[in-house]
């Protein structure tokens, strides 16, 4: 008999018998629904708020059909990067036929014309203007172009960053310490602050005279943590000191406009909670900022102040590009407000059945302002590795170990496809593991 995957996971895991598991064609996969579907579906409950939508198993019963998800685990670690919806990768694969039909003669003739007229989609999405943003692969290139380009931060000039920032960004900083002689403080921030000033008061703390640029991480990769980085540009700004924003986790996944952050620079990967392709990022320089900002790549053709002048990047696979258009009517068809209710609802499902259970340990804050969709869990007595191998050798649930200074325990990020019963699962392996 033909198994769905949801009964898959189910039947297995009531059977305790994961480890017995059938091949891609006995599993029967799920009819995928197209981006019209749910549309639909969103007009048949556009009367409930976001936190009422974020409950209504029915219309995400409908998101979880739009992705095809492998029946061999439960993937619990969405923050690397995320599948596509069906629809996307459909899109993704006719853009690959058509380029192939004509690889040059696309490059040279139209794929100018194409990248601005997903940039303007793109603008729009974050709220601002085309001239503001370039297409990159991923937030490292963004970043590591503010990062490397910044004419701003001169030998004896300080950066401030955090121990919980990503470690590519840390690593841009150290590398310009060495190339160019700047400086770099790292702070700590608190797991669970009391308030947005307490973690305004750590960057401000760490001000000198020296200070240029902070490096503020929107959504915190291993904890989940969001930083109130309104506040924090407020505060640098008034010190004549800029800010660049690590948004990776953040767009797409959280209600805003990039203006609404104050920030001076931003970067973000499509591929995280936008749901792109692989390889598609977002670079953002704030217009009167641009001419401050060395490319990584050269390119004097442009005046210093057009963001274009960081676009020289070679040959590459426009149809990844092409593709984010699909991914952003995917994304609208949902609605911001709901996909970040939904996130939070999952996160909260999971982490409010454990919070109390003996030896648990949330690592991130509860409230609605401080945390979505990723969260963080430790079990005491136990590594973060033993923990995830645990889950996953135990009962095929798949986290990731994160075993730093800052923080132990494992990163549980649910996706919009992910069930309830999924984390029931979870939230069960949990429990019997913390009471081993
Ligand atoms: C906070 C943060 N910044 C930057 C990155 C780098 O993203 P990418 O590998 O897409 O460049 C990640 C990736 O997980 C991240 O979590």
């Amino acid at each position: 008999m033909a198994l769905s995957r949801r009964d898959f996971i189910t039947k297995s895991s009531a059977l305790g018998a994961l480890t017995t598991l059938p091949s891609w064609n006995q599993v029967e996969q799920e009819r995928t629904i197209s981006i019209e579907n749910i549309e639909y579906a969103a007009k048949k409950i556009e009367h409930l708020s976001p936190e009422e939508a974020a409950k209504d198993e029915d219309f995400w019963f409908t998101i979880q059909k739009a992705f095809i998800q492998s029946p061999h685990f439960i993937n619990l670690e969405n923050g690397y990067c995320s599948p596509q919806p069906v629809e996307v990768m459909n899109a993704l694969f006719k853009n690959i036929n058509m380029m192939n039909e004509m690889p040059s003669f696309y490059m040279r003739r139209k794929q100018s014309e194409d990248r601005e007229e997903v940039k303007k989609q793109l603008a729009k999405l974050a709220g601002v203007s085309t001239e503001e943003i370039m297409i990159t692969r991923n937030t490292t290139e963004a970043l590591e172009t503010v990062i490397l380009g910044l004419q701003t931060l001169k030998e004896g000039d300080e950066a401030i960053m955090t121990n919980q920032d990503y470690g590519s960004m840390l690593e841009a900083f150290y590398m310009r310490a060495r190339r160019y002689g700047s400086k770099n403080k790292v702070i700590s921030l608190p797991l669970h602050p009391k308030s947005s000033k307490e973690i305004v008061d750590c960057y401000e703390k760490a001000v000198t005279p020296k200070t240029k640029v902070m490096l503020v991480t929107h959504m915190i990769n291993i904890t989940g943590q969001i930083l109130p980085i309104r506040e924090i540009s407020e505060m640098a700004h008034s010190k004549g000191i800029e800010i660049i924003s690590d948004s990776a986790h953040a767009f797409a996944h959280l209600d805003f406009k990039i203006p609404d952050l104050g920030c001076d620079y931003l970067g973000t990967s499509l591929h995280k909670w936008l749901c792109t392709p692989l390889g598609a990022g977002l670079l953002y320089i704030k217009k009167e900022n641009i001419k401050k900002v060395w490319g990584l790549y050269s390119e004097t053709g442009f005046p210093d102040d057009d963001i274009r002048k960081f676009e020289r990047i070679g040959t590459h696979p426009c149809w990844t590009y092409l593709t984010i258009s699909n991914a952003i009517r995917f994304h609208n068809a949902i609605g911001i407000k709901r996909k970040e209710a939904r996130l939070r609802y999952l996160k909260n499902y999971w982490a409010e059945k454990l919070q109390n259970v003996p030896k648990i340990i949330l690592n991130m804050p509860m409230e609605a302002e401080r945390s979505c969709g990723l969260g963080n869990v430790g079990i005491a007595g136990k590594t973060p590795a033993q923990i995830a191998d645990y889950l996953y050798d135990k009962h095929k649930i798949f986290t990731v170990a994160i075993d730093m200074d800052a923080v132990k325990g494992i990163r549980v990020t649910p996706h919009l496809y992910t069930t309830l019963e999924e984390l029931d699962l979870f939230v069960k392996a949990m429990e019997e593991l913390a009471r081993s």
